[in-house]
């Protein structure tokens, strides 16, 4: 793990060595905790967080679904990681929000149970890989179906609920894939074990719907925009297994991963990345640099400042 200095501890920055938790925290045992993966880039007009307030809104939506209300305002959870970002010094990271049930009462009724709030942020490259987003991945479709909306809420991100990514993810790395594509229980493509995924075909794209267990990705929404910039709509609609290998090209989105394409899948062939996952891919990273005026809206510039402590504002608690 790229350690970083400090985290942020419900309203403390405390330093990484002492942001812990008890063993018999609620979230621990039973999963009760929601969380965000979000990216800060360094731009030429200095660090911006990708898409920060929409990130913030899912968590704090992903918290509603679940009973967790958060103890911090949006605002204050957005400034926090500006602190943070500051602090390390960071030019560029990953960021992980994480609202859970902490040290109170064992049970699975967590209503009498604390609310913690953590953000920590550390340096985070390529999460599939460099050479996989530049010549593609191979995925393979799991044996374990994506959570069905009867059973958990799919479309919140919340900490139990990976233990099904996990299951994929683990299948697809031991069968010595990169990837893993969940279907869902309806057998419809649904989604990658942490990205959503894209299908093309005959210059047409399409994605899996709402109705297909999905995660509502911020990554898949700013490349839904993109695409339509490009001139293309992207349609939303059950796909289905086979239609992954007649594909012409296939590419995941995710905050972690970006945007990767996907050259194989099943160990079907689909060739190199396509020209219309290049032409995405490219728009994407311009966009993330701050390159193009049309998405500077998804930046949320940090004000680095001095990144040493101040005596009058010393919070470090050690
Ligand atoms: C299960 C799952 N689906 C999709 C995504 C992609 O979402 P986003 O683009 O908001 O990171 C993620 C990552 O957060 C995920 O964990």
């Amino acid at each position: 793990m790229n350690e970083a200095e400090f985290i942020w501890m419900n309203g403390d920055i405390v330093r990484w060595e002492d942001a812990r938790v008890h063993v018999l925290s609620h979230a621990l045992h039973y999963g009760s905790g929601v969380f965000e993966g979000i990216r800060a880039y360094e731009t030429e007009r200095g660090t911006a967080v990708f898409r920060h307030q929409d990130h913030l809104a899912r968590l704090q939506r992903s918290g509603e679904l679940y009973h967790i209300d958060l103890p911090f305002t949006l605002e204050k959870l957005r400034e926090a990681t500006h602190e943070l970002i500051r602090r390390n010094n960071l030019r560029s990271c990953y960021i992980r929000p994480i609202a859970f049930r902490g040290y109170g009462e064992m049970g699975l009724f967590p209503l009498n149970t604390p609310v913690d709030v953590v953000i920590a942020v550390w340096p985070w490259g390529a999460y599939l890989g460099e050479e996989g987003q530049k010549h593609g991945i191979r995925v393979k479709v799991a044996s374990w179906r994506r959570m069905s909306g009867d059973s958990f809420i799919p479309q919140a991100k919340a900490c139990g609920q990976y233990l099904n990514s996990i299951l994929a993810k683990v299948e697809s790395a031991k069968a010595g894939y990169d990837e893993a594509i969940m279907l869902d229980v309806h057998g419809h493509v649904s989604e990658g074990s942490g990205e959503n995924v894209f299908v093309v075909r005959d210059g047409a794209i399409f994605t899996p719907n709402a109705s297909c267990s999905i995660l509502d990705g911020v990554t898949a929404r700013s490349v839904k925009q993109i695409a339509a910039d490009l001139g293309f709509e992207v349609a939303e609609r059950h796909i289905s297994r086979g239609e992954l290998y007649q594909a012409d090209e296939v590419f995941l989105t995710g905050t972690a991963a970006e945007i990767v394409p996907v050259r194989e899948v099943d160990d079907i062939p689909l060739g190199p990345p396509g020209e219309l996952t290049q032409a995405i891919q490219k728009r994407f990273f311009e966009a993330i640099k701050g390159q193009r005026e049309e998405y500077l809206e998804w930046l949320d510039f940090v004000d680095m400042g001095d990144p040493a402590p101040r005596a009058a504002d010393e919070r470090v608690v050690s």
